[in-house]
């Protein structure tokens, strides 16, 4: 009896789908099977035996029965999991959201490819920079009030004998001297950088964000002058903000240029006419002017010998000055609020 009952359910657990186990069920419970035989000689056996072979048999009976049902609903399980998981191969697939460079991005690239066009090289520098490129290369003596011009935030860090203390770069003009530096080894003297880089200020408002960018223009050589200057502004005006825009220069005063200039272009609204937006026709852009004789000294460049111009935009300010673009709180750009930055 025993012998059957694991026989029977090795086979059942070995079985691979449900027509095996149809015959497993015949060959043991079957008319002619297996235990059903053993059970027709059970009335042969003596009185005493026969009970206990009775209650036996059952019980090998109803395991062999147990045993089947659970196989099958195994398979039943089985096969409804992999109706569940088929795939479709002809649904049209999910797009998944395409994002896009962010606005600044954008504009830090078409600017490159301005200057690209007409032979300036991008560079970078330093972001956390030392007081002495910030300031003290570019000709501001120290404790002088138009360092606090420039709202800088300071470093808590012991300050270097030589460069000062660590700052957050106020502008992207720590860049000047650097370049010179980086280019005296040369025996030629032929500057033209591009530097863009974050910078920042301790200032907050709708039209000012702690982080912005500038982009820095600076180009030395021999008989480099203020037309270089006007002619390279024009041609940045144009191409980036159109044929019909126009550009113009304002005596100014900056530290580390002289001549300085405060550069104005036209207003895109009105073009030069005066409206509500800009009043009399202009929008100021940033500071440009001639490379100091001292700032040339710091980057060991002979100002004898070599001229040069240098100027220093804002990336979100002539962004702002685009035609078609208006953003009316600046920090918005940096807010990550996806609504805002998904229109352009
Ligand atoms: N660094 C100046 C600023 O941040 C701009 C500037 C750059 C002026 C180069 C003159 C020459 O305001």
């Amino acid at each position: 009896m025993i012998g059957i009952k694991n026989a029977a359910i090795s086979f059942v657990l070995e079985a691979q789908n449900q027509a095996e186990l149809e015959e497993i069920k015949l060959q043991f419970l079957g008319r002619s099977g297996q235990l059903t035989l053993a059970l027709k000689e059970i009335p042969k056996l003596s009185l005493e035996n026969r009970a206990e072979v009775g209650k036996l048999a059952n019980e090998v009976k109803n395991t062999i029965e147990e045993t089947i049902e659970q196989k099958i609903s195994e398979f039943k399980t089985q096969k409804s999991k992999v109706t569940k998981e088929k795939i479709d191969v002809t649904n049209p697939g999910i797009r998944p959201p395409l994002g896009h460079l962010h606005l600044i991005t954008q504009a830090i690239s078409e600017i490159t490819d301005i200057f690209s066009r007409i032979g300036f090289t991008r560079v970078a520098y330093p972001e956390i920079e030392w007081d002495y490129y910030a300031f003290t290369a570019l000709n501001f003596p120290e404790n002088h009030p138009a360092r606090d011009d420039w709202e800088t935030f300071f470093i808590n860090q012991a300050p270097d004998p030589k460069k000062g203390q660590v700052i957050l770069t106020p502008h992207t003009s720590s860049g000047q001297v650097r370049e010179m530096l980086s280019q005296v080894a040369h025996d030629k003297i032929n500057i033209k950088m591009l530097n863009i880089a974050k910078c920042y200020r301790r200032q907050s408002d709708v039209s000012h964000t702690p982080m912005f960018h500038q982009f820095e223009g600076l180009v030395i050589g021999e008989n480099i002058s203020i037309t270089h200057l006007k002619g390279t502004l024009d041609y940045f005006v144009k191409s980036y903000f159109g044929e019909k825009r126009t550009s113009r220069i304002r005596p100014y005063h900056f530290q580390f240029t002289e001549p300085s200039f405060e550069v104005d272009v036209t207003c895109g609204v009105c073009l030069g006419q005066g409206c509500k937006l800009c009043k009399a026709g202009w929008l100021e852009m940033g500071g440009a002017g001639m490379v100091h004789p001292n700032v040339l000294k710091y980057g060991g460049i002979d100002s004898k010998k070599f001229t040069g111009f240098a100027f220093g935009w804002g990336v979100e300010r002539v962004l702002m000055m685009k035609e078609g673009i208006e953003i009316d709180d600046l920090r918005l750009l940096y807010s990550n609020k996806l609504e805002f930055l998904e229109q352009f």
